[in-house]
């Protein structure tokens, strides 16, 4: 099968369109995914990089690739909740399973897989399961009761803009920061009920009752109120604890059922997924180097 291959550590430049073996019939609780699309996510350029070299099992060469959106092609003998032609997405943590998505065929864990939503094509599909279950998971751990005010940054990026649309349903206020004037309209349109172009502590109000950053901005932990809660999605830029503020790393965890929760919002309407290009395997570099760039409304997609 093709696949897009890592040959070594480095730029994108190292990203090229390879041959190799069919993944093995599944295991007996595993199912084959015949890919769609995998998209491309700001973890896949680190571990590109070597950022993650030293808590990686794996070494190149090697296949990339969390998010898969595909039709199941296979099922495991203990395998009983899918079934052969199903549609599915799932979220594959890469680094650790050694299962990459940027290849014609994965074989994953069917209970990391979900249903995928079936309101929208499966090239769509596949920019759901890492960032929703970001979103989702960090929302959870920030645990905000109902009519409490969120500050999300970077508001209209993958995390960032389900994020907005996750709490506006948990019956958050959000307050979404985004960096351009431009955004703001979009930041609206996923449900913010406030727009801000800065992090900095508003006058005169107690603040915000939590802040989700998923822009590494770590002093937007001065908009937060004493005593108000903080999650970050990322590590290297987590904000310093003051005035009684608890600050929580979130790191994604595979988990097929809250997929399927994610999937169901979307065919409900209630969730919109973006997708801002689609790329052919051989163009990965071409990918890699557009998200590195930012000013990506919508996921990067790649198509077989
Ligand atoms: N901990 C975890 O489990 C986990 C999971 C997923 C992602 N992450 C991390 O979370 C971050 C976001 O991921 P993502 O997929 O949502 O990336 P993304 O789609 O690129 O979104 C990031 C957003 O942040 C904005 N931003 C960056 N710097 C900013 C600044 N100084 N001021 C305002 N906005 C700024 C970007 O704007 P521009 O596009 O204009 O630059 C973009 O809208 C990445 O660092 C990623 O590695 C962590």
């Amino acid at each position: 099968m093709r696949a897009v291959v890592l040959d070594a550590y480095g730029g994108p430049e190292h990203l090229a369109v390879a041959h190799v073996p069919e993944p093995a019939a599944p295991q007996a609780n595993a199912v084959l995914i015949s890919v769609t699309a995998a998209a491309v996510n700001p973890v896949d350029l680190q571990t590109r990089a070597g950022l993650h070299a030293g808590h990686s099992r794996l070494q190149p060469p090697m296949i990339l690739g969390w998010d898969v959106a595909g039709s199941v092609v296979a099922v495991g003998d203990d395998v009983t909740a899918v079934r052969v032609g199903d549609r599915v997405v799932a979220m594959s943590a890469q680094m650790a399973t050694g299962r990459g998505t940027y290849a014609e065929t994965v074989a994953l864990p069917a209970d990391i897989t979900a249903p995928a939503p079936a309101s929208v094509p499966l090239t769509t599909a596949a920019g759901l399961p890492l960032a929703g279950l970001t979103a989702q998971q960090a929302l959870d751990t920030l645990d905000l009761p109902q009519g409490a005010t969120l500050l999300v940054t970077g508001a209209v990026g993958s995390v960032g803009g389900l994020a907005v649309q996750l709490a506006r349903l948990r019956g958050l206020r959000v307050v979404a920061q985004v960096r351009h004037t431009a955004d703001a309209e979009e930041a609206l349109a996923l449900g913010a009920h406030e727009v801000t172009l800065t992090v900095e502590p508003a006058s005169g109000g107690p603040g915000v009752d939590g802040l989700l950053d998923t822009a590494g901005l770590p002093r937007a932990i001065g908009t937060v109120r004493d005593g108000g809660r903080v999650v970050s999605i990322v590590p290297t830029r987590r904000p310093v604890e003051e005035r009684g503020i608890t600050v929580t790393v979130s790191h994604v965890e595979q988990d097929g059922e809250r997929l399927a929760e994610l999937s169901a919002l979307v065919d409900r309407g209630a969730l919109r997924l973006r997708t801002a290009k689609e790329y052919g395997f051989g163009e990965a570099a071409e990918a890699h180097r557009a998200l590195a760039e930012g000013g990506m409304r919508g996921k990067l997609l790649l198509v077989p």
